[in-house]
């Protein structure tokens, strides 16, 4: 029976369907996470892994990990993992793309509305028993109908966070791609622009691309000073995406206006850090994926990843299908 490593507890849709399958599990038990050499150890008396997206599958673990079969990550993200190492060792990498879309484009329009209207620092107010009377200035925020949306990262996300965006504002809509995409230039009339175009341009910028060296840090002192001092930032896929330090002293020195974090630089966030004395902040720790429904079905596609390497055939969601070239 092979064995697979799986690095937390995760939702049972995917262990069971493993089972069924004849594989035995090795299921981390533990309230803290697995350490870097617990990892490796677990990650060494398997034929597989089920990892999340913070553990460190990098040069030095795969070097310790050359037997592996497969690689399954449970996200749609994958910078947490060496690829070209993996696929130098012939080792398939799976992710779990589509099915959590929706819950992570609604984190990010969550955190749109609830930057915009003030709702953490109003609802903080009430609970330290701050709200004494209706203040005709108190707590104001911005409208959101016609503005302009700029989606840095036009995917399946980007895509649905567009579709909120104009379905319920009429927004007018601009991202940057590295490809064009005709599919949100039809549905919205999108324009694809430059990234400096986009700061420029949005009152709310949108980030919905995967961590690279292209994105690593883009959104710096000098990325904030160009946006306008009314935006709002989101950034709902990777906190070292943006500055944390940059970000914060933007919105101090109202540069810009606000911004909802579903990702923070770095994860998990300090408790200390600038930007949660802020008002128009709105913090959240990672929960994109966060309802029942999305991670029972990225159990599932992370199980049949797991399956399918073994078969040798395309995984579900296939992060290097050159490896089987
Ligand atoms: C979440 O961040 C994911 O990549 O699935
Ligand atoms: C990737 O995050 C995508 O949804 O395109």
């Amino acid at each position: 029976m092979p064995k697979i490593f799986v690095t937390r507890q995760i939702l049972a849709k995917g262990l069971d369907y493993l089972r069924q399958a004849s594989f035995e599990l090795d299921v981390w038990a533990g309230p803290a996470f697995p350490t870097q050499s617990e990892l490796v150890a677990h990650a060494r008396q398997a034929d597989g892994i089920l990892c999340m997206l913070d553990d460190k599958i990098d040069a030095s673990f795969l070097e310790q990990n050359q037997h592996l079969k497969v690689i399954s990550n449970y996200a749609v993200g994958y910078n947490n993992i060496d690829v070209p190492m993996a696929t130098a060792l012939g080792i398939p990498v799976g992710n779990t793309p589509d099915v959590l879309t929706e819950a992570t484009a609604d984190i990010a329009f969550a955190l749109l509305l609830a930057v915009a209207r003030k709702i953490v620092d109003s609802n903080h107010d009430i609970r330290a028993g701050r709200w004494h009377d209706w203040h005709p200035t108190g707590y104001l925020g911005m409208d959101l109908k016609g503005k302009t949306l700029g989606i840095m990262g036009m995917g399946r996300i980007g895509m649905a966070m567009a579709k909120r965006c104009f379905g319920a504002y009429d927004m007018e809509i601009i991202y940057t791609a590295n490809t064009a995409k005709p599919a949100a230039e039809q549905a919205f009339g999108a324009r694809q622009v430059d990234f400096a175009t986009l700061l420029h341009h949005s009152d709310i910028v949108s980030v919905h691309s995967s961590l690279s060296p292209q994105t690593t840090g883009l959104f710096d002192r000098a990325a904030f000073a160009q946006m306008k001092n009314t935006a709002i930032f989101i950034n709902t896929a990777r906190g070292a995406i943006h500055q944390e330090a940059d970000l914060a002293e933007a919105i101090q020195q109202g540069r810009i206006w606000g911004a909802g974090l579903d990702v923070t630089n770095p994860e998990p966030m300090s408790p200390t850090s600038a930007l949660l004395a802020l008002p128009n902040v709105v913090v959240t720790p990672h929960i994109g994926s966060a309802t029942t429904w999305t991670r029972n079905e990225m159990s599932l596609i992370a199980a049949q990843n797991i399956v399918r390497a073994f078969r040798r055939e395309p995984l579900v969601g296939f992060v290097n299908p050159q490896v089987y070239e």
